[in-house]
């Protein structure tokens, strides 16, 4: 063991490793949280000064992070848009947007400017390890191939890919009780990572290479999409046939071993299950396969918001109503239930397509104050809904826990369900 390795081990057993973390979103705040809980110096860095502006007086961002949480943060931890204070840490940490191109590629502008950003802060001794989503082979060909120019990596310098596996919104998936995936450009590498996850964190499992923890994060994720895109074909196909999709999976379920339960719904939203299986499509190009399943299952999920429509259509012509100036109440915004996310939800597409199809078309989301339609144009969100009865038809796309689900079924005039929440034999639900 060299006197790096001595000294970094010594700094985590005895909880006085210092660490960088960039990226302070849902992933980088939730992390540096736990480890200020644990008395960790902490180092926040984000590009978005707003973020940081609260972040120093205390104040959180969004109502993921509790306000509790955040404020103690203020005294303790250190926030900053620049990457100076990274030449003062043990650990850094990269927890930045891996998002994907209109044309389905990866974007890796975050990761490459603070790869580029970070080098003249970066010191002999210290470890950096990325858990951003991403395809196999990008600590290797991002940064290891930088590093290694400067640093004997696994002997001065050590690196590492972590995939953080939160759950937004799911108190019973936290950070603290989700098992670790680690892996190391070297053993050395390994065992250093996997000792600082360690201790603070439940369980860790190693695995043997950084590409594997690269692809396990991903084929996690591909995997519900996958399941996903078969259950909402199951939908489509019970649609035809005039049966209920959720009496098939509750009757399913009940077989106990061999099957998970997967449900339907308008389409994928979130920064994972929508994005992340493309970056694997994308780099198993490069090895000659095409990733079918991806392909297939992506295709799929992007066709529910149409196939949503398609039913608000046919339940206003089987009322006598044209889609045209119908007043038309959609029912949740964000891409899943009792969070404050819109990001990439298929209510926006949905609204959009209304729009299009020259509905009148309002929303209301306890979570979500407005959103900005593809025209550029702003759409608020109704601010309380005394009789549902004033609209043509209400469709619930997200099932907050907070709507009154007897109230919209007694008043509603038509309701296009695509959550099964009104699993009723009610004649004006139409499941979708
Ligand atoms: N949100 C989740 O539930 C979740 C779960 C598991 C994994 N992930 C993955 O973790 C990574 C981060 O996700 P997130 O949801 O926290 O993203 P996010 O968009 O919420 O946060 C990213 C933060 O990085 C900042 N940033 C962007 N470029 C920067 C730069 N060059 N330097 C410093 N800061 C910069 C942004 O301002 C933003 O605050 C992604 O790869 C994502 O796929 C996310």
């Amino acid at each position: 063991m060299n006197r790096f390795i001595e000294q970094l081990q010594k700094k985590i057993k005895q909880k006085t490793v210092k660490v960088s973390i960039l990226g302070l979103g849902y992933v980088g705040l939730s992390l540096l949280i736990r480890l200020n809980q644990l008395g960790l110096k902490c180092y926040g860095i984000d590009l978005d000064k707003r973020k940081i502006n609260l972040l120093k007086k205390g104040k959180t961002y969004n109502n993921f992070f509790k306000k509790e949480s955040v404020s103690k943060l203020k005294t303790k931890a250190v926030f900053s848009s620049g990457y100076q204070n990274i030449s003062k840490s043990d650990v850094i940490i990269i927890c930045l947007p891996t998002p994907i191109t209109k044309n389905k590629d990866p974007d890796m502008t975050s990761i490459n400017h603070a790869n580029n950003s970070i080098q003249p802060y970066l010191k002999k001794g210290q470890m950096l390890i990325l858990e951003s989503t991403t395809y196999p082979g990008t600590t290797d060909e991002i940064f290891c191939e930088k590093l290694s120019k400067k640093f004997n990596l696994g002997i001065n310098f050590f690196v590492s890919y972590s995939p953080e596996r939160i759950d937004p919104g799911n108190d019973l998936n936290r950070l603290e009780t989700t098992t670790k995936i680690v892996s190391g450009y070297s053993r050395n590498c390994t065992k250093l990572s996997k000792n600082f996850y360690k201790s603070f964190l439940g369980k860790v499992h190693e695995v043997s290479n950084l590409r594997t923890a690269e692809f396990t994060k991903l084929y996690e994720n591909i995997y519900r999409s996958v399941n996903i895109g078969l259950i909402n074909e199951m939908k489509i196909i019970c649609d035809k046939m005039n049966l209920n999709i959720y009496e098939v999976i509750e009757a399913a379920k009940t077989k106990g071993f061999g099957f998970s339960s997967f449900y339907p719904g308008p389409g994928l939203g979130g920064h994972c299950i929508p994005v992340d299986p493309f970056l694997l499509s994308w780099k198993s190009k490069e090895f000659d396969v095409q990733a079918k399943f991806i392909g297939l299952s992506g295709e799929i999920n992007d066709s529910m918001p149409y196939f949503v429509l398609n039913k608000i259509i046919f339940a206003l012509n089987k009322n006598n109503k044209n889609i045209k100036n119908s007043k038309i109440l959609i029912l949740g915004v964000t891409y899943k239930k009792n969070i404050d996310d819109i990001r990439e939800s298929p209510a926006l597409k949905i609204i959009n397509l209304l729009q299009d199809n020259f509905s009148n078309v309002q929303y209301y989301d306890p979570y979500i104050k407005k959103i900005t339609l593809d025209n550029n144009k702003i759409l608020k969100s109704t601010k309380t809904i005394t009789n549902f009865k004033t609209f043509d038809l209400v469709c619930l796309v997200t099932d907050h826990d907070k709507f009154d689900y007897d109230k919209i079924l007694k008043q509603s005039k038509i309701i296009v369900d695509t959550r099964g929440k009104f699993n009723s034999k009610s004649s004006k639900v139409y499941i979708s």
